[in-house]
């Protein structure tokens, strides 16, 4: 049976890299996007990349009769759920957008999945479902508390489909659920092509797109926030991983709900990163050294709600799905670089 998976968010970031390697592993590809934050020539690039089709339907996951016909007319077995508003900053200014758009557009899918009983779902979760934690380096068995509205969205849609795994025990009868919640942590990077990549609205929020901004001269200068942290340089660490080996793991997972493990149905969540730390710093030097573009930067403050330091624990990922990241941070910044000089104003 050719397994047709239906990409929630298709057209955004991560969800567009997602496509190319579903349609490349075999699959069949359906993408609903509203395109809030998204060009459908995202989609386009996808096709030139693998020479195969896709089908494309704008629809919101909050209109339950749209996505109820997308169902109906398309023959799914399983649904990477990407679709989703992200900006830590807008959800503290608009936090009820967040919840409707996140938490309520989680709901309407779940529900239309289990009329249309496709019960396999990959959920995009995050890193910042860990909260404040002491522990820099994040095992999946860390008690979860987001400290804003974007990662409470994240920890109450995890909650939410966790109560809904526990339900199969109560219905024996019907086809159980079998989730994965990966958590990411800093998705960077792009395609290999340059075709497809990050194309953030306006004045970018994270570290990468703004470096490569900086770097071709579209922005004056980085302020790198925080160089009195505990860590070697003073600045903040995090854990990069290239965008093409994150998606791999939703491949990988995919294949594990479908597989003797979740035979029996389940909730688990798995982190997506390299299991290495690197700084501010760090990302600079690399980034100047691969491009041999100069990087503008001064010291700024700490930003609002910034950890020192924090990476993932990859093991349980390997162990449970087979994955593991491949790609180095020079493979990360070359592959952003080589996007940002081909499309210097994005998708427009
Ligand atoms: P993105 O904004 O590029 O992609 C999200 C896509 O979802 C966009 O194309 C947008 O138009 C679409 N969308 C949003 N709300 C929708 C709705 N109601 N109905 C239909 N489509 C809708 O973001 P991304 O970086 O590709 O992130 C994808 C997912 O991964 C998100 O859920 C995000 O929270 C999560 N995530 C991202 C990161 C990151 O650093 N990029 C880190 C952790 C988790
Ligand atoms: C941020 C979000 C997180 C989200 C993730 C991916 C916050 C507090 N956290 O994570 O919820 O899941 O993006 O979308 O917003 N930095 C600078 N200058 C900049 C930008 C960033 O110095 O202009 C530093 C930050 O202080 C941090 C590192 O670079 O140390 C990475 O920042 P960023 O790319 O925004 O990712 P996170 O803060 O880890």
């Amino acid at each position: 049976m050719v397994n047709t998976v239906l990409v929630t968010g298709g057209a955004g970031y991560i969800g567009s890299h997602a496509c190319v390697e579903l349609l490349q592993s075999g699959y069949q590809v359906v993408v609903v996007d509203n395109l809030a934050n998204s060009n459908c020539e995202s989609l386009k690039r996808v096709q030139d990349i693998t020479g195969k089709p896709l089908a494309f339907y704008q629809v919101d996951i909050r209109d339950r009769n749209a996505l109820a016909e997308v169902f109906a007319k398309e023959p799914i077995t399983s649904v990477i759920h990407f679709a989703g508003l992200k900006a830590v900053g807008e959800s503290c200014e608009q936090p009820l957008m967040y919840y409707h758009n996140n938490v309520y557009g989680t709901l309407v899918l779940i529900q239309v999945m289990a009329d249309a009983d496709v019960k396999q779902l990959v959920f995009s979760s995050s890193a910042t479902v860990y909260g404040a934690s002491e522990h820099v380096q994040y095992t999946e068995d860390l008690p979860i508390g987001a400290i804003n509205p974007y990662g409470r969205t994240k920890a109450m849609i995890e909650d939410i489909l966790r109560d809904l795994s526990a339900t199969d025990g109560l219905k024996p009868t019907e086809s159980p659920w079998k989730i994965a919640l990966l958590r990411y942590f800093n998705p960077i990077g792009a395609h290999e092509s340059g075709k497809i990549g990050e194309d953030p609205n306006g004045i970018p929020n994270n570290l990468m797109p703004y470096v490569a901004q900086v770097a071709i001269g579209k922005l004056a200068q980085l302020s790198v926030f925080g160089n009195d942290y505990p860590t070697p340089d003073g600045t903040g660490i995090r854990d990069y991983i290239h965008v093409v080996d994150l998606v791999k793991g939703h491949i990988k997972a995919i294949q594990a709900l479908q597989g003797e493990k979740f035979a029996a149905g389940g909730c688990k969540a798995y982190n997506l990163g390299t299991g290495r730390g690197c700084s501010v710093l760090e990302i600079i030097e690399t980034f100047e050294r691969a491009t041999g573009r100069k990087v503008n930067y001064k010291f700024a403050p700490r930003r609002t709600g910034d950890l020192a330091e924090c990476f993932a624990n990859p093991e349980l990922a390997l162990k449970e799905l087979n994955w593991k990241a491949e790609k180095s941070l020079d493979d990360m910044i070359a592959d952003t670089w080589l996007w940002q000089v081909k499309n210097p104003q994005g998708y427009n």
